[in-house]
């Protein structure tokens, strides 16, 4: 197929779609802007717009500090809608503070959950912030951290002495899906905690975190989630272990009688027990708003647009001779692609400032297209391949 085959399939595609109408829930600017970095940062719900407004009019501006009376609870009320998406239940899940933080809290608590192995194991290739908190949590244990080989990989290291692993389940950089079954039975069999950064995840695929029997995981809400920049993240601790957390980051909002502020640090029950301090109420309420969308539309349906995009993205690099390094299998594979390009960044610069296409560029040689179920369009897919073949080939 050329160009225009190309375009005109994916407009039959979009005719289609069950899901199409849902970009209208969404602030869209620019009709002709083809916007494939939501797996960065999701776009702007309508819902939140009105939303804010209403909790600052009415909650902050008339009720004041007798808001604080509903806002309390706000992590934990959105962590349990959260929940569902997740595959977790009623009490599993808070939404605060950001996920570099939430990370640092879960691996101490897990570090001391297991005293007597020496290392803390993460992919040399892992996210900044997850080798840069583990390298710290080390650290400050006295563990050592452990890092696969180049040309090894997580799945196949000793875990025998390991206390915690740290591992996201999709890649930031290919979409690949790690085995969150597999490799969470064989960490339990050798007596290791399994931490998942669910960020590249949640509300891209289906998730079952209790038929996997996942103890702990992290994750943000301003990818897929549409949360809005620097939403809160989330902690999921399953229920047979919360009670065990020792909570390492203590604050107030994590104490039990919060308001008695005398006495020692008594942790609240449950999941609670994770809050620090004063959560930020305009940003929950804005990933709640995401969230709620996601939970609406329903999860089935948008890991298959996710799928479906993603395909289709394969389909047009295909026949536009690009080569994209993330897996063929869709099962495999998370709601983005990637494509090797030895001058990504530029190309990635010049399709925002000459074709209306935000894609984004991981170094050294990727162009990252994301595909949001919920507002990305098959012709966005199609654009956005043409024009990145058009500058590509321009380059080489
Ligand atoms: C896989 C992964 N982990 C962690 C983070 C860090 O999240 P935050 O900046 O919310 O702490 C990100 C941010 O994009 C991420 O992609």
């Amino acid at each position: 197929m050329n160009s225009e085959q190309l375009l005109t399939r994916a407009f039959e595609l979009d005719s289609t779609d069950d899901l199409s109408h849902w970009r209208d829930r969404f602030v869209i600017d620019d009709p002709d802007l083809s916007y494939l970095d939501g797996n960065s940062l999701g776009m702007l719900p309508r819902t939140t717009v009105h939303r804010l407004h209403e909790v600052m009019n009415e909650e902050w501006g008339s009720g004041l500090i007798r808001s604080w009376r509903k806002w309390l609870e706000l992590p934990l009320i959105v962590g349990n809608e959260l929940a569902p998406l997740l595959g977790a239940d009623d009490g599993e899940v808070v939404v605060h503070d950001s996920t570099s933080v939430n990370l640092h809290q879960l691996l101490h608590a897990a570090v001391r959950l297991r005293p007597d192995r020496s290392f803390i194991a993460v992919d040399a290739h892992e996210f900044p912030t997850d080798r840069y908190a583990v390298e710290s949590v080390a650290a400050q244990h006295g563990l050592t951290v452990v890092s696969p080989g180049p040309n090894e990989r997580l799945d196949g290291i000793d875990l025998g002495d390991c206390a915690v692993v740290v591992r996201s389940l999709i890649d930031y950089r290919s979409a690949e899906v790690a085995d969150l079954f597999g490799f969470t039975s064989r960490a339990r069999d050798a007596g290791a905690l399994v931490i998942w950064d669910l960020s590249h995840a949640v509300g891209a695929i289906e998730l079952d975190l209790h038929a996997a029997q996942v103890d702990l995981a992290i994750g943000c809400t301003y990818k897929f989630l549409n949360g809005g920049p620097g939403a809160p993240a989330f902690s999921y601790v399953r229920s047979n272990l919360i009670e065990e957390v020792d909570q390492p980051i203590r604050g107030w909002f994590g104490q039990d009688d919060q308001f008695a502020m005398d006495g020692a640090w008594s942790p609240k029950p449950g999941i609670g027990r994770l809050m620090i301090g004063t959560p930020s109420i305009l940003a929950l309420e804005a990933a709640r708003c995401g969230i709620e969308l996601c939970a609406e539309a329903g999860m089935p349906s948008i890991a298959a647009k996710g799928r479906a995009l993603t395909d289709f993205a394969h389909a047009c690099c295909d026949e536009l001779n690009l080569e994209s390094i993330s897996p063929r299998d869709a099962s495999n594979r998370g709601a983005h692609i990637a494509v090797r390009h030895p001058h990504a960044k530029d190309v990635v610069e010049r399709l925002e400032r000459e074709c209306s296409v935000i894609a984004d560029y991981r170094d050294p040689d990727l162009v990252r297209l994301g595909c949001s179920a919920l507002t990305t369009r098959f012709g966005d897919v199609a654009r956005a391949v043409n024009q990145l073949a058009g500058i590509a080939h321009d380059r080489v």
